[in-house]
């Protein structure tokens, strides 16, 4: 897909997902313009031949999508400096945890078009799965433009508002909840003698492995496991183990802890 958009960003966030942008060549450096107040994070865009700026109004003047990537605690007093600027061009993308589409939509002139998306943190390593919902006056043309630019970022989904909270907690969060899987793992292991270093490799290996096979297989995780199962063996002692432990409602009550908990923080 060729993409003419000029995109711009209000402020940094993700060096790797504008660096996706330009490598990728869907957006030329040449047409991406960055604004922050410091310079603390420009240099390393100005590198890469993007322009910078410390002015939130040139970047929405000189652009027609705008990703906002501020604090949310800074969204309102980003908006409304720069809302007298928006026009029904633009695209205003927010990535604002807990910042509602109805915020936003309130905070901008009426008719504006308004995204949100919610990455996650291997989104830096091209890896990651980002949910994005679309405001009342966006549509089909913009969510498959954010596709088409999200995507070498990972697995880039759309889905209603409600979901973003959930996907908060399966995979925003939910990176963490594997972490604390990968050093149990390791911990098991060494727990049998295995050197930790050699253990915390090879459970990320592990992990990585079973992941790239889930994903690419096609198959459920029901049946991969059942695959790895053999009748009596080692894999069925352990799942059991696990079953023990209440694994599967631990990890359940994780993704529902963290959603509410995303829920509770978009409601302040
Ligand atoms: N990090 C994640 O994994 C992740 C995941 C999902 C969503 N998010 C969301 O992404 C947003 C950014 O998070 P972060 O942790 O990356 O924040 P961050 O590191 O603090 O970066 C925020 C950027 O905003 C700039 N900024 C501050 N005030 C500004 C203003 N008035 N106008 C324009 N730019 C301004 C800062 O400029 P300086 O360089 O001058 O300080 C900084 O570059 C948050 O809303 C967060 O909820 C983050």
């Amino acid at each position: 897909m060729k993409i003419t958009v000029i995109i711009k960003l209000v402020s940094v966030l993700f060096t790797d997902m504008l660096y996706c942008f330009c490598v990728i060549g869907k957006v030329p450096p040449s047409n991406i313009i960055i604004s922050a107040p410091s310079m603390n994070n420009l240099p390393r865009f100005q590198e890469r031949g993007v322009s910078v700026t410390h002015s939130n109004d040139e970047v929405v003047d000189r652009s027609r999508l705008v990703f906002l990537a501020v604090k949310p605690h800074l969204v309102p007093k980003v908006l409304n400096g720069i809302s007298g600027n928006v026009t029904q061009e633009h695209i205003i993308v927010s990535m604002a945890a807990g910042i509602t589409l109805e915020t936003l939509e309130e905070l901008l002139p009426a008719g504006t078009r308004v995204i949100r998306i919610m990455p996650n943190l291997p989104c830096m390593l091209l890896e990651g799965a980002l949910l994005l919902t679309c405001g009342s006056c966006a549509g089909q043309e913009e969510e498959t433009l954010l596709k088409a630019l999200l995507g070498p970022c990972g697995l880039v989904e759309a889905g209603p508002e409600p979901w973003i909270d959930a996907h908060v907690g399966l995979s925003g969060s939910g990176v963490a909840f594997v972490y604390v899987f990968a050093e149990a793992l390791a911990d098991g292991a060494v727990k049998m003698g295995m050197p930790s270093a050699l253990a915390r490799r090879i459970a990320a290996q592990t992990i990585l492995g079973a992941g790239v096979l889930l994903r690419d297989s096609g198959k459920f995780p029901a049946e991969l496991k059942a695959e790895v199962c053999t009748p009596g063996g080692t894999t069925i002692h352990g799942i059991h183990a696990l079953e023990k432990g209440g694994f599967r409602a631990a990890t359940m009550g994780a993704v529902e802890a963290a959603t509410e908990r995303a829920r509770e923080l978009g409601k302040k």
